[in-house]
């Protein structure tokens, strides 16, 4: 049987989940919300607007603001997050995606990502790896956000497979909700052992590998 792959972006291929935390902090300092690690952990995988969201309702400022003033909001955290990608380089990738990548190459299947951010095309070139994937959905083309399955379904029917045919790889439980919803094998990507209703869970790429990987969907 073929098979594909769907990869999130972040916290899959690299870490820029902590970018986007300094970056929300800053915001939240200056609105006085305080965002901490156990929150963070909310504003994975999910847009930006819904992030914002979260944050003014945790601070009990959810009617605080025009839709033009919450833009502006989010605006504001996106420049300052895209001062923060300019440093990240191929040393960024996480451990095992390089090789993970390029094995997948070697074996010709085909790769499409799923990530929920805008900035996704500039960070795969800045980590040198966009020549490595076939498609990545755009997340302005979406009705909704992870936790629905529409990203991944976009990614699979982009490389011209269906659901039962491909691999997601996710580190957010937003994302993996989405992927079992859609009916797609789901791996964790999860050092900290948190993720539930996986297919496989590993702390890293480099306990994976592509052929086994691919024997196990098959079976
Ligand atoms: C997801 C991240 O990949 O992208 C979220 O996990 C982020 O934390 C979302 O909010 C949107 O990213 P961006 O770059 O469009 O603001
Ligand atoms: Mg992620």
């Amino acid at each position: 049987m073929m098979t594909g792959f769907i990869f999130d972006l972040d916290g899959v291929l690299t870490d820029t989940a902590q970018l986007h935390f300094e970056a929300w902090q800053a915001l939240g300092e200056k609105l006085g919300i305080s965002i901490d690690q156990t929150f963070n952990e909310q504003l994975k995988g999910i847009s930006r607007m819904d992030s914002l969201e979260k944050i003014l309702k945790r601070g009990g400022q959810a009617s605080d603001f025009t839709s033009e003033e919450k833009e502006q909001l989010a605006a504001e955290k996106n420049a300052h997050y895209v001062r923060l990608l300019e440093q990240l380089s191929p040393a960024d990738l996480l451990p095992g995606v390089q090789d993970f990548l390029k094995a997948a190459s070697a074996e010709k299947i085909p790769c499409s990502l799923a990530s929920a951010s805008k900035n996704a095309p500039i960070i795969l070139e800045k980590l040198a790896i966009a020549h490595f994937f076939d498609a990545v959905v755009d997340p302005t083309t979406l009705t909704k956000g992870k936790p629905d399955p529409e990203i991944f379904l976009k990614a699979a029917e982009a490389l011209g497979f269906e659901v039962h045919e491909v691999i997601g790889f996710e580190d957010a439980q937003a994302g993996i909700d989405g992927l079992k919803a859609a009916g797609i094998f789901a791996v964790g990507i999860d050092p900290r052992d948190k993720l539930k209703d996986v297919d496989r869970l590993v702390g890293s790429f480099e306990e994976l590998s592509v052929d086994a990987l691919v024997e196990e969907l098959d079976q």
